[in-house]
């Protein structure tokens, strides 16, 4: 595995491994590994010859009260994780690099990040489709991975690459769950003790709205009173949202249609987590 922090260097390596017909699958990622990382590079190595991931706390994607000082940084630890993983590249670009002094574009992102994380987070989606876009730029790979577990997310890099014809294809994994169904993230590391049983309120929700749903309850204003029921019931009042909505325009719906999506931002403790279960029709 070769660990790269070098803008120039990593892009002739990823494109010499392109002219000699090799597929290129990469990770961006933000460090603070955990197995569902891991879950997309086995993807990667799966179908692509070379696997690179890339580390990079971003700052343009953290607003001013968010938690971008506190963020974890275990880069030993998780280049190990990358190592056994089989990935063959890791690029760790300096912040400097990224954002040198005069810095001054930003990427716009689509409508379908306006809304939910869009709202309670503004300015992230920038952040986000700007990091996204220059890692794509120095990183010419065949395709992208990205979790289920930032389902917004993962439509506003769809769109980005579609309306500005990046050649690149973005596959979206499931999320990895623990055996008690938290899902899997860098900010689980933040929760206490009881937190953490707290934090299993949001699994819960969605699951108690699946059971709805598979019963037959199509109304969306009920569904939407039983996500927030059961967050109370774990103790969980600060609720950014808990919304069924359009699994691609995640616009509100009345009642739920063909494919839908649960999403679910709330606070536990001083940890703001985010969770959603994806309802095939
Ligand atoms: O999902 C993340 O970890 C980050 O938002 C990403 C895509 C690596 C961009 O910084």
């Amino acid at each position: 595995m070769e660990v790269i922090s070098n803008r120039h260097e990593i892009y002739a390596r990823i494109s010499h491994e392109r002219h000699s017909g090799r597929s290129v699958g990469l990770v961006p990622t933000m460090g603070a590994l955990h197995a569902g990382h891991i879950s997309l590079l086995e993807r990667s190595r799966e179908i692509c010859d070379v696997s690179v991931a890339t580390i990079f706390v971003n700052p343009s994607q953290f607003g001013p009260k968010e938690d971008f000082t506190r963020y974890p940084r275990t880069l030993e630890d998780d280049l190990a994780k990358l190592e056994r993983a089989g990935t063959d590249f890791v690029y760790v670009p300096d912040s400097h690099s990224i954002y040198p002094p005069g810095y001054s574009t930003y990427i716009e992102p689509p409508a379908v990040g306006n809304r939910w994380e869009g709202e309670c987070r503004p300015g992230h989606f920038r952040g986000v489709t700007t990091i996204v876009l220059k890692l794509f730029q120095l990183i010419p790979a065949t395709v992208s991975f990205f979790g289920r577990k930032d389902y917004q997310q993962a439509l506003v890099i769809r769109k980005m690459v579609d309306d500005l014809n990046v050649p690149m294809r973005i596959e979206t994994c499931p999320t990895l769950r623990e055996p008690d169904g938290l899902a899997m993230s860098s900010r689980n590391r933040y929760l206490t003790g009881s937190d953490r049983q707290q934090a299993l309120g949001l699994w819960h929700a969605l699951q108690a709205a699946s059971d709805k749903i598979n019963a037959g309850e199509r109304r969306v204003s009920i569904l939407e009173r039983e996500l927030k029921q059961t967050l109370n019931d774990h103790q969980i009042e600060q609720i950014d949202y808990a919304v069924v909505v359009h699994s691609e325009t995640l616009e509100p719906l009345e009642t739920v249609e063909s494919s839908a999506v649960i999403l679910i931002a709330a606070r536990v403790g001083t940890t703001r987590l985010i969770d959603n279960l994806l309802i095939e029709g």
